[in-house]
């Protein structure tokens, strides 16, 4: 066979030349650097991977590998993270725990398979805050073997910038930003990239990958415009689709939706006390919608969880105007702030974990397991959805379930990102 291969920066599947399937590699380029950015009529001073804000959706196979240089252009350290992704964890971009930051000019190899399929993300991991509020983001979409036949597949990130009085971003994150509810920008960009780049008809059936990039902010998304299905929560395919209300989506949460437009499709948050305006995909033309039922995706091959052999309590503690507890940050996670030295669990490769996680603080969270997904338990210990970021209102307690089977040290942390950064973090050791 011939292996003539032909590389393209970004948007682009390497093939094999004339077999039209794709190669058993997906290699590209990641360079971090300043950028300008259009927001609210100003040129702002932002980050971006190859130039862009977001960076390049990137798209795979399920089953392919992808082989991912990133090219420090920034003046600072950079690492990325494959947020979702079952990855090796020596491949998971988290400072300290797993590698070094890349220092600037400097590069390194990300290597890993994508064995499900579904919507992930990358983004910074190193003073994410900053970084990720700065920028430093994309889309990873791993695509089905088989896919679900839409007319659209499209990627909708919704992004907050925190503008100053001049236009420009603000650099500042002051204390009150890190000990409540975050910081939460005053602009809200939604970014949405149509892969086909086909003009969406009235009638058509599309294929939503929506994604929260925000560091702090949290989004109820509702859709006018669309009737169809919740198929997905954070990459992996709901066995029973949902019927399509709004959807939370906290920090670093994903939600795959399939519909039919009949008309502009308008999204909106209804978060806050008030309703904010999203944006739209605009309609332009019409057809005869598909009588097509929509059915769950694919199942991904997920391990199977057995009686818990370890149980283990996570307390989320501290923030403004609460008690003291060891440690520098703000925030606690069973008493101590910041990464500890030992971790919070250590257990042989393959251990199901029942985790009870407690919200004692006077704001919402959302935490998240690095190198795995975990099932939602109900109040009856049912497992609901796998997801990789589970949100906890004031005062919620939620227990959830994990089979440890990717050895490594594991993050776990509030992906509010001013609150990872003020000390809600720790990590798992596995194997
Ligand atoms: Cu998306 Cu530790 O992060
Ligand atoms: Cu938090």
């Amino acid at each position: 066979m011939l292996l003539t291969r032909r590389s393209f920066l970004g948007g682009m599947t390497l093939t094999l030349a004339g077999t039209g399937l794709p190669a058993a590699t997906r290699e590209l380029i990641l360079a971090p650097q300043a950028i300008k950015a259009r927001f609210a009529g100003h040129d702002v001073s932002m980050l971006g991977f190859n130039g862009g804000l977001p960076g390049p959706e990137i798209r795979v196979r399920q089953g392919q590998t992808a082989r991912i240089t990133l090219d420090n252009r920034l003046e600072e350290g950079a690492l990325v993270h494959w947020h979702g992704l079952r990855v090796p964890n020596r491949m998971d971009g988290v400072n300290v725990l797993t590698q070094d930051a890349v220092i600037p000019g400097a590069s390194f190899r990300y290597q890993f398979g994508a064995p499900d399929a579904g919507t992930y993300w990358y983004h910074s991991h190193y003073l994410s805050y900053d970084q990720v509020s700065r920028g430093l983001f994309g889309a990873f979409v791993v695509e089905e073997q088989t896919a679900p036949a839409v007319d659209h597949d499209i990627v909708v990130q919704f992004f907050d910038v925190l503008l100053d009085g001049s236009g420009q971003y603000d650099e500042a994150f002051n204390p009150a930003h890190f000990a409540t509810e975050g910081r939460i920008g005053n602009i809200v960009t939604t970014l949405v990239s149509n892969g086909t780049g086909k003009i969406v008809k009235r009638g058509d059936r599309l294929r939503l990958r929506l994604i929260n990039p925000s560091i702090d902010r949290v989004y109820r998304v509702g859709l006018d415009g669309l009737a169809g299905k919740i198929v997905a929560l954070d990459g992996m395919p709901l066995v029973h689709p949902q019927t399509l209300e709004p959807i939370l989506l906290a920090p670093g949460q994903r939600c795959d939706v399939i519909g039919d437009a009949t008309g502009p499709v308008r999204f909106k948050d209804s978060f806050g006390e008030r309703t904010l305006s999203l944006g739209e995909i605009t309609v332009s033309g019409s057809r005869d919608p598909s009588k097509s039922p929509i059915i769950a995706l694919p199942a991904n091959q997920m391990p199977a969880p057995k009686d818990p052999g370890q149980t283990a309590e996570l307390v989320l503690q501290g923030g403004a105007g609460r008690a003291s507890h060891s440690g520098t940050g703000t925030w606690a996670l069973n008493g101590v702030s910041g990464l500890p030295r030992s971790p919070f669990l250590s257990v042989k490769q393959g251990t199901t974990a029942r985790i009870s996680i407690r919200n004692e603080t006077g704001f919402p969270h959302v935490m998240h397991l690095h190198g795995h997904h975990f099932w939602e338990l109900d109040a009856a210990g049912r497992t609901g959805a796998y997801r990789d970021s589970t949100y906890l209102d004031v005062g919620e307690v939620r227990d959830i379930l994990v089979v440890l089977d990717n050895p490594g040290a594991w993050m776990l942390h509030c992906h509010m990102l001013s609150h990872q950064a003020d000390g809600m973090a720790t990590w798992i050791r596995v194997g």
